[in-house]
């Protein structure tokens, strides 16, 4: 198989997914050529079934450039190969993983499989064929229960990680830092989402959930178009100001944005080795403010009653982002309301999200 073009370009693994797509987005925008390999299992087909996954279709409209897409499986090694000897690929930012906290808890050996031998299948290939640029979707589940907030990028991970979909996130940082510190010409980044919402301010893109939304947000959407008849609001027993969990609720584009400034990071010669980054606004809601602030943004009721926690589930999480302004110059810019109107602008204009 011999190679398509020798142009540099971004590969990014699971770039059809709500996050990928946000972020293909302000590559685009940003100059990089990007590749795609999906496996569509967060991601739709095109309404008529062709090749491109309608997201990033979308995304082609919204930036008027070509995203080259292959429908790969990063378990079938072959597959991902055939992709880097086309492409001369010069950094990989890796979302593709499985994310459903419920799930995971159900079958954990396939999230185990998809996401930590799936990284390691990327990693090998990555190796040989010498791209040793990487910028890693994490999340700030690997602090497991907070001992202290806010959360610091030193705050210790995986004790108390309670669910396998965490603990793959956990898992997947320390073979980066193993990976890193047996070879020094690896340059890695990771950024710790905390929670991303909201959508393009196009309104053509956004979170599309298959079936229940499991995430606090899409199911407020949902009940606003009337697809759900009420939230279900997991506990307002917790020590938070109302009693309701608090969260760092971060604008999807905030955080496409600060994988710009991350790749900046991984790019630059004179940097090497592992380095992590919290991408949050520092700033927590509880489940009561987001309903209110959406309530306020769409101009709908958003019905609800209080039900028993989540397992799992912990009173408060909410970041420092002191590093990431301080080595990235990144900083969250968006607010509340911003993102529950870009939310609802999404969901009121797709209320069956990327199926027509
Ligand atoms: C937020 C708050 C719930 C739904 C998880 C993952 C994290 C990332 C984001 C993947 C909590 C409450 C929720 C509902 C509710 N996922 N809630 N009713 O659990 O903070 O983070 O999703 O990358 O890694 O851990 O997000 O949106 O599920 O919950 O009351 O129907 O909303 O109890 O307090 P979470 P969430």
């Amino acid at each position: 198989m011999s190679r398509i073009s020798d142009e540099p370009v971004v590969l990014a693994t699971g770039g059809a997914g709500f996050i990928g797509s946000h972020i293909v987005v302000e590559l685009l925008n940003n100059g990089f050529s990007v590749v795609v390999i999906d496996n569509l299992v967060n991601a739709l087909k095109g309404n008529d079934g062709g090749p491109k996954p309608e997201s990033l279709r979308r995304v082609e409209k919204i930036t008027n450039k070509t995203v080259t897409f292959y429908n790969v499986d990063l378990l079938d090694i072959d597959a991902l190969k055939s992709v880097f000897l086309k492409h001369n690929i010069v950094c990989v930012i890796h979302f593709a993983a499985l994310k459903a906290v419920g799930e995971s808890c159900e079958i954990p050996l396939t999230y185990y499989k998809n996401n930590v031998m799936g990284s390691i299948n990327l990693l090998e290939v990555m190796k040989e064929f010498n791209v040793k640029k990487l910028l890693f979707s994490s999340s700030a589940t690997v602090y497991g229960l907070p001992q202290k907030l806010p959360l610091t990028e030193d705050h210790p991970t995986g004790q108390g990680c309670t669910n396998p979909y965490g603990k793959t996130k956990y898992f997947i940082e320390e073979i980066l830092q193993d990976l890193c510190a047996s070879d020094k010409t690896w340059s890695v980044v990771a950024l710790r989402y905390f929670n991303p919402i909201g959508a393009h301010k196009s309104g053509l893109i956004g979170e599309d959930p298959n079936g229940i939304p499991s995430n606090l947000m899409p199911y407020i959407a949902q009940v606003a178009t009337g697809k759900r008849a009420e939230l279900k609001v997991y506990g307002n027993d917790y020590d938070t100001l109302d009693g309701t969990g608090v969260r760092d609720y971060i604008h999807i584009v905030d955080l496409a944005e600060g994988h710009i400034s991350g790749m900046k990071k991984v790019m630059d010669k004179a940097f090497s080795g592992w380095r992590v980054y919290n991408l949050g606004t520092g700033t927590g809601y509880s489940v009561l403010q987001i309903v209110h602030e959406f309530e306020s943004a769409s101009g709908k009721k958003v019905p609800y009653s209080i039900v028993e926690r989540r397992p799992g589930d912990v009173a408060s999480s909410y970041a420092d982002p002191t590093r990431a302004k301080k080595e990235l110059q990144w900083t969250a810019k968006r607010t509340l309301s911003d993102m529950c109107q870009d939310t609802w602008k999404w969901q009121s204009q797709n209320p069956n999200g990327f199926k027509g």
